[in-house]
Protein backbone atom coordinates (compact mmCIF):
# COMPACT_ATOMS: atom_id res chain seq x y z
CA UNK A 1 0.00 0.00 0.00
CA UNK A 2 1.44 3.28 -1.13
CA UNK A 3 0.46 6.47 1.63
CA UNK A 4 1.49 10.13 1.57
CA UNK A 5 3.95 11.20 4.30
CA UNK A 6 3.51 14.61 4.91
CA UNK A 7 7.29 15.71 5.89
CA UNK A 8 10.65 17.29 3.74
CA UNK A 9 12.64 15.97 6.84
CA UNK A 10 14.94 13.44 4.82
CA UNK A 11 16.10 12.05 8.23
CA UNK A 12 12.63 11.45 9.48
CA UNK A 13 11.62 10.23 6.36
CA UNK A 14 14.92 7.99 6.21
CA UNK A 15 14.14 6.89 10.29
CA UNK A 16 10.40 5.96 8.84
CA UNK A 17 11.35 3.88 6.16
CA UNK A 18 13.13 1.66 8.27
CA UNK A 19 10.94 1.26 10.80
CA UNK A 20 7.99 0.38 8.14
CA UNK A 21 10.47 -1.81 5.88
CA UNK A 22 8.93 -5.27 5.46
CA UNK A 23 5.41 -3.76 6.44
CA UNK A 24 4.03 -3.52 2.66
CA UNK A 25 3.62 0.20 3.38
CA UNK A 26 5.22 2.71 0.64
CA UNK A 27 5.59 6.23 1.62
CA UNK A 28 6.22 9.21 -0.95
CA UNK A 29 7.08 12.22 0.68
CA UNK A 30 6.13 15.75 -0.23
CA UNK A 31 9.57 15.81 -2.51
CA UNK A 32 7.72 13.55 -4.86
CA UNK A 33 4.61 16.79 -5.36
CA UNK A 34 6.76 19.61 -6.07
CA UNK A 35 3.63 21.55 -7.66
CA UNK A 36 3.06 21.44 -3.34
CA UNK A 37 5.13 23.92 -2.32
CA UNK A 38 3.43 26.07 0.14
CA UNK A 39 3.98 25.87 3.85
CA UNK A 40 1.99 23.11 5.27
CA UNK A 41 -0.07 24.39 8.31
CA UNK A 42 0.85 23.13 11.50
CA UNK A 43 0.08 25.70 14.36
CA UNK A 44 -2.74 23.92 16.74
CA UNK A 45 -1.90 23.52 20.46
CA UNK A 46 -0.93 19.43 20.66
CA UNK A 47 0.88 17.31 18.50
CA UNK A 48 -2.09 15.11 17.19
CA UNK A 49 -3.96 18.15 16.33
CA UNK A 50 -1.08 18.98 14.10
CA UNK A 51 -0.68 15.79 12.72
CA UNK A 52 -4.70 15.84 11.70
CA UNK A 53 -3.82 19.76 10.18
CA UNK A 54 -1.33 18.40 8.24
CA UNK A 55 -2.30 15.03 7.24
CA UNK A 56 -6.30 16.38 6.52
CA UNK A 57 -4.32 19.41 4.08
CA UNK A 58 -2.70 16.77 2.30
CA UNK A 59 -5.09 14.65 1.45
CA UNK A 60 -7.36 17.86 0.24
CA UNK A 61 -4.83 19.20 -2.22
CA UNK A 62 -3.59 15.51 -3.64
CA UNK A 63 -6.55 13.07 -2.95
CA UNK A 64 -4.17 10.69 -2.06
CA UNK A 65 -4.36 9.08 1.53
CA UNK A 66 -2.10 10.79 4.05
CA UNK A 67 0.00 9.83 6.90
CA UNK A 68 1.72 13.15 9.16
CA UNK A 69 3.16 13.30 12.21
CA UNK A 70 3.95 15.55 14.90
CA UNK A 71 6.73 15.67 17.17
CA UNK A 72 8.45 17.52 19.97
CA UNK A 73 10.46 17.19 23.11
CA UNK A 74 8.90 18.09 26.29
CA UNK A 75 10.88 18.97 29.47
CA UNK A 76 9.10 18.87 32.70
CA UNK A 77 10.98 21.15 34.54
CA UNK A 78 10.06 23.62 32.03
CA UNK A 79 6.47 22.97 31.88
CA UNK A 80 6.22 20.96 28.87
CA UNK A 81 8.32 23.49 26.86
CA UNK A 82 9.44 23.46 24.16
CA UNK A 83 6.37 21.11 23.22
CA UNK A 84 4.80 21.58 19.93
CA UNK A 85 6.95 24.54 19.64
CA UNK A 86 10.34 22.24 19.65
CA UNK A 87 11.63 23.04 15.63
CA UNK A 88 11.59 27.11 16.74
CA UNK A 89 12.43 27.12 19.95
CA UNK A 90 15.35 29.07 19.72
CA UNK A 91 15.76 32.67 17.79
CA UNK A 92 17.41 30.80 15.09
CA UNK A 93 15.26 27.71 14.55
CA UNK A 94 18.30 25.54 14.42
CA UNK A 95 19.26 22.27 16.58
CA UNK A 96 22.59 23.68 17.34
CA UNK A 97 20.51 26.87 19.09
CA UNK A 98 17.61 25.08 20.18
CA UNK A 99 20.40 23.02 22.24
CA UNK A 100 22.29 25.19 23.55
CA UNK A 101 18.94 27.41 24.80
CA UNK A 102 17.40 24.13 26.37
CA UNK A 103 21.30 23.50 27.89
CA UNK A 104 21.37 27.09 29.40
CA UNK A 105 17.63 27.43 30.73
CA UNK A 106 18.34 23.58 32.70
CA UNK A 107 22.02 25.53 33.82
CA UNK A 108 21.99 24.38 37.36
CA UNK A 109 18.89 21.90 37.27
CA UNK A 110 18.86 19.26 38.58
CA UNK A 111 15.29 17.92 37.38
CA UNK A 112 16.31 16.78 33.73
CA UNK A 113 13.45 14.43 32.95
CA UNK A 114 12.09 14.51 29.19
CA UNK A 115 10.03 12.85 26.89
CA UNK A 116 10.20 12.64 22.91
CA UNK A 117 6.31 12.51 21.89
CA UNK A 118 5.08 11.70 18.28
CA UNK A 119 2.02 11.65 17.50
CA UNK A 120 0.59 9.83 13.78
CA UNK A 121 -2.56 10.94 11.87
CA UNK A 122 -3.75 8.39 9.27
CA UNK A 123 -6.39 11.11 6.63
CA UNK A 124 -7.86 9.46 3.50
CA UNK A 125 -11.24 8.28 2.20
CA UNK A 126 -11.75 5.97 5.25
CA UNK A 127 -11.36 8.19 7.45
CA UNK A 128 -9.13 9.55 10.22
CA UNK A 129 -7.38 8.14 12.60
CA UNK A 130 -4.44 9.26 15.33
CA UNK A 131 -1.87 6.97 17.48
CA UNK A 132 1.24 8.54 19.72
CA UNK A 133 4.64 6.54 20.54
CA UNK A 134 6.85 8.30 23.69
CA UNK A 135 10.24 8.18 24.59
CA UNK A 136 11.45 8.60 28.25
CA UNK A 137 14.52 10.22 29.54
CA UNK A 138 16.78 12.81 30.70
CA UNK A 139 18.47 16.13 29.05
CA UNK A 140 21.90 15.76 29.24
CA UNK A 141 24.60 18.46 30.41
CA UNK A 142 26.02 18.78 27.17
CA UNK A 143 26.07 17.70 23.74
CA UNK A 144 27.46 14.18 22.69
CA UNK A 145 27.32 11.85 19.34
CA UNK A 146 26.63 12.79 16.00
CA UNK A 147 23.62 10.93 14.87
CA UNK A 148 20.06 11.48 14.80
CA UNK A 149 19.02 15.12 14.52
CA UNK A 150 17.42 18.18 16.66
CA UNK A 151 17.75 17.44 20.26
CA UNK A 152 19.06 13.65 19.82
CA UNK A 153 22.73 15.20 21.40
CA UNK A 154 21.27 15.86 24.57
CA UNK A 155 18.53 13.49 24.98
CA UNK A 156 19.92 10.68 27.02
CA UNK A 157 16.88 7.82 26.70
CA UNK A 158 16.00 5.66 29.60
CA UNK A 159 16.23 2.73 27.64
CA UNK A 160 20.20 2.84 26.57
CA UNK A 161 21.48 4.10 30.20
CA UNK A 162 24.50 6.33 29.45
CA UNK A 163 23.77 7.13 26.21
CA UNK A 164 22.36 10.12 24.22
CA UNK A 165 19.93 9.44 21.13
CA UNK A 166 22.78 10.98 18.91
CA UNK A 167 25.07 8.00 20.03
CA UNK A 168 22.63 5.11 18.96
CA UNK A 169 22.61 3.69 15.23
CA UNK A 170 19.42 4.58 13.48
CA UNK A 171 18.11 0.91 14.30
CA UNK A 172 18.84 1.14 17.64
CA UNK A 173 17.08 4.50 18.08
CA UNK A 174 14.00 3.34 16.22
CA UNK A 175 13.74 0.12 18.46
CA UNK A 176 12.66 2.57 21.57
CA UNK A 177 12.30 6.31 19.67
CA UNK A 178 8.86 7.94 20.27
CA UNK A 179 8.62 8.09 16.27
CA UNK A 180 9.39 3.93 16.19
CA UNK A 181 6.51 3.59 18.48
CA UNK A 182 4.09 5.84 17.14
CA UNK A 183 4.62 4.80 13.43
CA UNK A 184 4.88 0.33 14.51
CA UNK A 185 0.96 1.15 15.05
CA UNK A 186 0.32 2.07 11.14
CA UNK A 187 -0.11 -1.09 9.76
CA UNK A 188 -3.35 -1.58 12.59
CA UNK A 189 -4.12 1.93 12.36
CA UNK A 190 -4.69 1.35 8.54
CA UNK A 191 -6.71 -2.23 9.18
CA UNK A 192 -8.85 -0.52 11.27
CA UNK A 193 -12.21 -0.48 10.71
CA UNK A 194 -14.52 1.79 12.77
P1 LIG B 1 8.32 17.64 13.75
O1 LIG B 1 7.10 18.40 14.11
O2 LIG B 1 8.08 16.17 13.81
O3 LIG B 1 8.93 18.08 12.48
O4 LIG B 1 9.40 17.90 14.89
C1 LIG B 1 9.57 19.18 15.46
C2 LIG B 1 10.90 19.28 16.12
O5 LIG B 1 10.98 18.37 17.23
C3 LIG B 1 12.10 18.92 15.25
O6 LIG B 1 12.48 20.01 14.45
C4 LIG B 1 13.14 18.59 16.32
O7 LIG B 1 13.67 19.78 16.87
C5 LIG B 1 12.31 17.91 17.40
N1 LIG B 1 12.33 16.45 17.18
C6 LIG B 1 11.32 15.67 16.71
N2 LIG B 1 11.71 14.39 16.64
C7 LIG B 1 12.99 14.35 17.05
C8 LIG B 1 13.94 13.30 17.17
O8 LIG B 1 13.69 12.11 16.85
N3 LIG B 1 15.14 13.65 17.65
C9 LIG B 1 15.45 14.92 17.99
N4 LIG B 1 14.63 15.94 17.86
C10 LIG B 1 13.38 15.66 17.40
Amino acid sequence: MELIFATRNAHKAEEVAQILAGSGIQLLTLDAFPDLTEEIPEDAPTFDENALQKARYVYQRTGLPCVADDSGLEVDALRGAPGVHSKRFSPEADAPHNNALLLHLLEGQEERAARFRCAIAVVGPEGERTAEGRCEGQIATAPRGEGGFGYDPIFLPEDYPGRAMAELSMGEKNAISHRGRAFRQLPSLLKRRD
